[in-house]
């Protein structure tokens, strides 16, 4: 079963709404003629309707970067899934790293989060990944299965993990460091990842499920990451600011 590669971009806190607006009317334009690769950016949520509008019918799909648990309520300064949705997403990025270590989100929130997605029609984007000290005190695996077990704990509790929703392998290390995972380690993490899968839920999900891959992805590196068998596409930050370079990784089958 062949997965569709999605090449990802996450702008995070960065760029005026008119460069953003310029920044998608670029990646579309460069982007005329590709087939068979999805593409997504995920704005601040300010710039979110905007983004919508200037997408048009060029295809690229529209995600949050985060979202609360909850539905509506008196949460100050939270946005919900529907208000996401109502802003044209489709998707939304859950449990990025940036989101655990410097906003305190546990494991257990995030599957709140990925649970409330879910039940909207939204499709998560759920992020895992091991820091530096965890990778060179040999715990990588551990601290994979670990979030993997809490992250979509709800996923276990109901043994269905619906075969759309998206991980994304993020090495803590490689973000925005320009340091990148080698193309052989990425996919021993993307291998663990879809045994895992298999064991928790079924083969079937597991070969159908994308597992991304984020941490300096660069037109550089994009090639040989994307030609390990168990990544099925990229979350990309720095790079994702620069149509030029955005544009590059969704051509990626051209370099
Ligand atoms: P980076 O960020 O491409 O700048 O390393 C990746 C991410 O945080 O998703």
């Amino acid at each position: 079963m062949e997965r569709r590669p999605l090449i990802a971009g996450n702008w995070k806190m960065n760029l005026s709404l008119d460069d953003s607006v310029n920044l998608v009317k670029e990646i579309g334009a460069g982007m005329s003629g590709v087939k068979g690769v999805e593409v997504l950016v995920a704005p601040p949520f300010t710039a979110l309707s905007t983004i919508r509008q200037a997408i048009g019918d060029s295809g690229i799909f529209l995600a949050g970067q985060n979202m609360n648990s909850e539905i509506s309520g008196a949460y100050t300064g939270e946005v919900s899934g529907r208000m996401l949705q109502g802003a044209g997403c489709t998707h939304v990025i859950l449990g990025h790293s940036e989101r655990r270590a410097l906003f305190n989100e546990t494991s257990e929130v995030i599957d709140l989060k990925v649970k409330t997605a879910v039940l909207l029609g939204l499709i998560p984007i759920i992020c895992i990944g091991e820091t530096l000290e965890e990778r060179e005190a040999g715990r990588t695996f551990d601290v994979i299965k670990e979030q993997l077990n809490l992250s979509l704990h709800n996923f276990k509790a109901d043994e269905l993990m619906l075969p759309s929703n998206i991980l994304a392998y993020e090495p803590v290390w490689a973000i925005g460091t320009g340091k990148t995972a080698t193309p052989d380690q990425a996919q021993e993490v993307h291998l663990f990842i879809r045994k895992w899968i298999e064991g928790t839920f079924d083969t079937k999900t597991a070969n159908q499920v994308r597992i991304l891959y984020g941490g300096s992805v660069k037109p550089e590196n994009v090639a040989d990451l994307m030609s390990q068998a168990d990544i099925d596409g990229a979350l990309v930050g720095g790079a994702s600011l620069k149509a030029d370079l955005f544009v590059k990784l969704i051509r990626f089958k051209e370099s």
